[in-house]
């Protein structure tokens, strides 16, 4: 659970009268919308830290697992005792979890007022309106196939970032059988290319260096767009227009990665030397019950590919155990794929049933308990595998992108992605500092200054 300001952000960002707190679950997409929610209220909302001080609250969800499904309600029995005290507040319910149940939320928690779907934000003033105008129970939650993003202008709602994110497709069109993203984001649609480049300019000129592009499956950008226009050649034209940041996208399928793309890696100087690339089960009966569409040998080759390119590529991964079928021998398949790759972090999920999804239908369930030994014995093999991955940085000088400071601490980013704490003052927030790397922690690095 994030909130989209923290109480040592420098506000108000907005001056005005109504204030706002937004919560956000889920990935990095949800977050882009909550600071799109932000952008498009700051008319008549200042953000605020604090919960009980809001006279609105958006909770932006995510329903990819049933874990985070429940976080929603649970918040959401917090925030009724919230209107009581506070007649005015308002609580409305956006994102993924909302675009699945509708009008429904309405029954399940009647202390919501409204409930807008990952394309109905767009439409959140208007809908505003009408709820200040008397009307209540508003709901939003339409998904057209040929929606655009709007581009929207306005300052971004926390002052002095040095990263952000530019979502450049939304929806998705896999259809992996585990799988709620094409029921809740609805099909694949990607954004002009003026639009990303506009947006990106508008965030450099805000100070920010480290551009993050979003989407459920990145490499199929421009499949829809009347310009012919492809990811690498889309990277091409950000790298030739601001050729002084630093440049990561998310999410890649690995069907998708292509040879032009790996080649990116090679020949852009904004690219960054890191790549997630969910891989999700080594064992090709598995892969293949989760309609992934590749095989093991198939990603190995792939891995193989990029780092012949990029020797020192970061490679990260995700992964899901007790999917329905999977066997000892199909997740001692995991395991090995985990030795053979050696990722440098892995998310790893246990298998949660998604309403509407084919893998419903798929008999041979993973008992509870089994997931969970697997998920231990999986998380303490990568653990080891990632401190090592991490520690072949120890003694060496790296550049590190100062981003945030806390006390007399900084942190930073390399451009392989390891966030790396060290000593340092305030005034370094958005500077690039060589870094003596000291040692190495689980998913981070502690380093040193040098001048
Ligand atoms: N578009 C990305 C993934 C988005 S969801 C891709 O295709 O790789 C992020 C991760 O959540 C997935 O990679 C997967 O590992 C996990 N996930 C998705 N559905 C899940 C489910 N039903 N149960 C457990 N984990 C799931
Ligand atoms: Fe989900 Fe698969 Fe689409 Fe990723 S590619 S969002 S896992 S359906
Ligand atoms: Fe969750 Fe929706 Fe993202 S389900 S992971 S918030 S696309």
């Amino acid at each position: 659970m994030k909130s989209l300001v923290r109480e040592n952000d420098k506000l108000p960002w907005s001056s005005a009268p109504g204030r706002l707190h937004i919560v956000t679950f889920g990935c990095q997409m949800n977050e882009y919308d909550s600071q799109r929610m932000a952008q498009m209220l700051m008319a008549s909302y200042c953000l605020t830290p604090y919960m009980d001080q809001a006279d609105l609250i958006i909770v932006n969800t995510c329903s990819i697992r049933e874990k985070a499904e429940h976080k929603l309600y649970s918040l959401l029995g917090r925030l009724k005792r919230f209107k009581c005290s506070n007649p005015v507040l308002k609580i409305g319910v956006a994102g993924c979890v909302a675009q699945q149940l509708g009008a429904k939320l309405f029954q399940r928690a009647p202390q919501v007022d409204f409930v807008v779907g990952p394309q109905g934000i767009y439409r959140l003033p208007m809908l505003m309106e009408r709820l200040q105008g008397g009307n209540d129970r508003l709901h939003d939650t339409g998904l057209q196939g040929d929606f655009q993003i709007p581009y929207i202008d306005a300052l971004l709602p926390r002052k002095g970032d040095v990263r952000a994110f530019v979502t450049i497709m939304q929806g998705c069109d896999n259809y992996c059988t585990y799988c709620i993203v094409p029921l809740v984001r609805g099909r694949e649609i990607s954004r002009p290319v003026e639009d990303i480049l506009r947006e990106i300019g508008s965030l450099v000129e805000q100070g920010v260096k480290d551009v993050t592009l979003l989407g459920q499956n990145v490499n199929s950008y421009g499949k829809n767009l009347s310009k012919c226009v492809d990811f690498p050649s889309l990277l091409l034209e950000i790298d030739r227009a601001f050729p002084g940041i630093r440049l990561r996208f998310t999410t890649s399928h690995p069907k998708d990665i292509s040879d032009r793309l790996i080649g990116c890696f090679g020949s852009l100087s904004t690219l960054c030397e890191h790549l997630h690339l969910p891989v999700q089960s080594g064992s090709d009966r598995i892969l293949k019950r989760m309609k992934r569409r590749y095989s093991r040998a198939q990603y190995l080759e792939k891995v193989k590919k990029l780092r012949n390119v990029c020797p020192d590529i970061t490679i990260t991964t995700d992964l899901i155990v007790g999917f329905p079928g999977e066997t000892e021998e199909d997740f001692r398949q995991t395991m090995s794929l985990l030795e053979e790759v050696r990722f440098d972090q892995a998310f790893a999920f246990k298998y949660s049933e998604r309403p509407g999804t084919a893998a419903v239908r798929f008999q041979e369930k993973v008992p509870e308990e089994v997931k969970s030994r697997r998920l231990t014995r999986l998380l303490k093999l990568q653990n080891q595998i990632g401190l090592e991955q991490y520690g072949r940085l120890q003694g060496s000088v790296c550049k590190v992108l100062i981003e945030s400071c806390s006390g007399p601490k900084v942190t930073g980013r390399t451009r392989g992605n390891h966030v790396v704490n060290m000593e340092g003052r305030e005034g370094l927030v958005g500077r690039l500092v060589n870094v003596y790397i000291e040692r190495a922690c689980h998913h981070s690095l502690i380093g040193t200054i040098i001048h």
